[in-house]
């Protein structure tokens, strides 16, 4: 009997370890789900300043970001990146964006880009998406 009984506290237990990662995962899954449209007004809000977004445009402050998904860092033709971006060796894939997005300074030491992070998750997908429709 208390044999029985432990197996189905177990299974209990399981399942709700279960439903607390299906849950996880879907909260993870909705904050990536950007919008592409309000990431373009959020990039033109938090990003222009310092950064052009269309094919061939100079290089500002930073490096001309058009086509940058999937790009290897450090590699917009004339820009004169710092020696922390140079040697950084990334490649900006969503997820890279995103941790570098949240927090420049911590995922490339050293780098000149002085942007403290969104303070809204939500900006910050929807910048993303709107970066891997920039082609
Ligand atoms: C105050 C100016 C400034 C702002 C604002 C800014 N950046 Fe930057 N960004 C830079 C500079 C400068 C660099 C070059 C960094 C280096 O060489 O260390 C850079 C580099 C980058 C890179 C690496 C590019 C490459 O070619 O490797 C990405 C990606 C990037 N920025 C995205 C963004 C996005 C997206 C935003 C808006 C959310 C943003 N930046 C806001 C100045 C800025």
């Amino acid at each position: 009997m208390a044999r029985i009984l432990t197996s189905a506290v177990r299974a209990v237990t399981a399942s709700i370890a279960v439903a607390g990662f299906v849950l996880t995962a879907q909260v993870a899954q909705a904050a990536a789900a950007g919008d592409a449209k309000n990431g373009e007004g959020v990039f033109m809000d938090n990003c222009g300043v310092c950064h052009s977004n269309a094919k061939g445009a100079p290089n500002k402050i930073g490096p001309n970001l058009f086509g940058v998904v999937g790009r290897k860092s450090a590699t917009a033709a004339g820009y004169m990146y710092s020696p922390a971006m140079m040697k950084a060796a990334l490649t900006w894939d969503a997820a890279t964006l995103n941790q570098f997005l949240a927090g420049p300074q911590k995922k490339v030491p050293g780098t000149k880009m002085g942007f403290p992070g969104f303070s809204d998750p939500q900006d910050e997908s929807d910048v993303i998406a709107y970066l891997v429709t920039m082609k």
